[in-house]
């Protein structure tokens, strides 16, 4: 990293106390989020040098200090103030609040939904089970590495039924006689299908999530404004689209009507051509071929959907 000490001058904000001014960011070592949580820092213009089996990286060009570490275990990172933020899908943080809630232990914060690692936390069954409703698990037992939030649904269903806490391989307890039935996070259900296990009831939807901790410095907190405004300026560039496009001069209006999500579009003199003009718009959601085909038969021709890379209101 030292070779890059020439770019920290980009930073705003100068290194002055100890550590203070920079924030400490807990993501995901590996699995589900890993990927996309190191992408998303990478999108926000955010770049730091990390060798294999590295716990812990300062970027060279933001103040931000990252942890690598097990998804289960960032929630308490953040509450132990080790990292003021994290990365965290809100099955692995809900579960930890309810421990927490139940030891009266700190709880995190969630501050932004960040549209990646959707999955469901769900109950399955053998194919043979007869399912017909929560209440055909009252006396079953149910293997989970979700022991907070299963036990929270089962007393909310009132059903009596006995939870047996495993760290992982959740799926294999029925076929090896520990369980009747699971309860496990399914994402395409493949891990499912191949185990012989039907999904019966979706306990709970989870995504990716920025926690944050209650008690971080003022310079933290500034720290925090820029890289949540850098996220929320790439999930919008991310879910917009710029279109340009070709339409007679007498048909602004209705193509503009058609355009999904656009309010004022650009609208642009064609050099030598007083009967037509080029449209410009953001659009803030996809496009489809179904539009396009809208357009053309509104008369709009020459029709370009390009990619949007950064945005910033
Ligand atoms: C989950 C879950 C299943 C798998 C389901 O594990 O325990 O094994 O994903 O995904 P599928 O429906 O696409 O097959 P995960 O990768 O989150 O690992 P972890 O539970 O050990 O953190
Ligand atoms: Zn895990």
């Amino acid at each position: 990293m030292s070779k890059n000490v020439s770019e920290n001058k980009n930073d705003s904000i100068k290194e002055s106390g100890e550590g203070k001014t920079r924030l400490k960011l807990a993501i995901q070592k590996s699995g589900r989020l890993a990927e996309e949580s190191k992408e998303l820092l990478d999108k926000c213009g955010i770049s730091f040098n990390k060798s294999k089996d590295q716990l812990f990286c300062a970027a060279q060009n933001f103040p931000l200090d990252v942890f690598f570490v097990r998804d289960d275990d960032i929630p308490a990172f953040v509450a132990s103030k080790v990292c003021q933020v994290g990365i965290v899908g809100q099955n692995v943080l809900n579960e930890e609040n309810i421990l927490s809630r139940n030891q009266k232990l700190r709880m995190v914060e969630e501050i932004l939904p960040l549209g990646f690692g959707r999955c469901r936390l769900s109950l399955a069954v053998p194919h043979g089970f007869e399912y017909q409703g929560p209440h055909s698990l009252q006396g079953k037992i149910i293997a989970t590495s979700y022991q907070g939030i299963l036990s929270h649904y089962i007393a909310q269903q009132n059903i009596g039924a006995e939870i047996v806490d495993m760290r992982g391989s959740v799926e294999i307890a029925p076929r090896i006689g520990m369980a009747d039935a699971i309860c496990d996070l399914v994402s395409s259900g493949a891990t499912l299908a191949v185990n012989g296990l039907k999904e019966v009831e979706t306990i709970f939807q989870s995504e990716a999530v920025l926690i944050r901790s209650p008690d971080i410095t003022a310079q933290q907190n500034d720290i925090l404004n820029r890289l949540i405004t850098r996220i929320t300026g790439v999930m919008q560039a991310q879910s917009s689209k710029y279109i340009m496009l070709h339409c007679p001069v007498e048909r602004v209006e209705q193509i503009r009507r058609v355009i999904p999500g656009c309010d004022s579009p650009t609208i642009l003199a064609l050099q030598g051509r007083s009967d037509t003009v080029a449209v410009h718009a953001v659009c803030n959601e996809g496009i489809f071929w179904e539009t396009m085909e809208q357009l053309k038969s509104q008369g709009a021709s020459d029709i370009l959907v390009l990619p949007i890379e950064k945005m910033l209101d």
